[in-house]
């Protein structure tokens, strides 16, 4: 499963992408709103910082409308995504935008039916959601699960992309279902990092290869005699 990063912040992907984890990143209008900065500098910036796929959303509500916001931003970076809301209006223009060769990343997905939908209108990625189904007490692995079933064999090669995620789970779950693509907010991403038996496990490595100073000198000295730089 490819990882993305959901976020609308520079800053975070600048910190996140230095990992080598990000394959690509998302944004969305409430992620670009919370943020300083003008939204077409921040797409440039996000593409440029992953190298890969970079979803911008389009706000029109009509297809046409919509169609034309989608050229417009995929001139912004040949790795820009047009991500369009599903409904009507949205699987015409994704429709429409797909026959133009652009790649479309359908979002706000919640059920099976609306992937299947997605995925024959020719969306390159099919966003389903899983922390908005959870918050009205929903079952969102029953839903992925269903979504990935559902267009895995279907000959389109629409990828299910885990969206709304919410907690490190949220990543694993949408791993072993098959999602082939979860995007993540930075916070879960430093989550992810987290385990307490890591952290102690560190210490006590430090700790104990402290009680033989001569040995960090001889790993100085091996750094200095390869001329690796740290
Ligand atoms: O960006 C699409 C999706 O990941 C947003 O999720 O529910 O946290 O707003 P949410």
């Amino acid at each position: 499963m490819k990882l993305f990063i959901d976020t609308g912040s520079v800053a975070e992907v600048e910190e996140i992408a230095r990992w080598g984890v990000l394959a690509g990143a998302t944004t969305n209008p409430s992620l670009l709103a919370k943020e300083d900065g003008e939204p077409e500098e921040i797409i440039r910036r996000i593409a440029d910082l992953v190298d890969g796929p970079t979803s911008a959303e389009v706000v029109s509500e009509d297809a046409d409308g919509m169609v034309a916001e989608g050229v417009a931003l995929r001139g912004l970076d040949e790795r820009i995504v047009v991500k369009v809301p599903f409904c009507a209006a949205g699987l015409e223009a994704t429709s429409r935008l797909a026959d133009l060769g652009h790649p479309v990343n359908m979002t706000l997905v919640f059920s099976a039916p609306q992937a299947i939908l997605a995925a024959e209108a020719g969306a390159t990625y099919i966003s389903s959601f899983l922390g908005r189904l959870d918050d009205i007490g929903m079952d969102s692995a029953e839903s992925l699960a269903e979504i990935v079933a559902a267009v895995r064999d279907n000959s389109t090669g629409a990828q299910v992309l885990a969206a709304s995620i919410r907690n490190p789970i949220h990543v694993t779950t949408s791993a072993t279902l098959g999602a082939d693509v979860a995007t993540v907010p930075g916070k879960i991403l430093r989550q992810m990092l987290a385990h307490p038996l890591t952290t102690s496990g560190i210490d006590q490595f430090t700790a104990d290869w402290q009680t033989r100073p001569e040995f960090a000198v001889w790993l100085k000295g091996l750094v200095d005699r390869s001329g690796a730089t740290a």
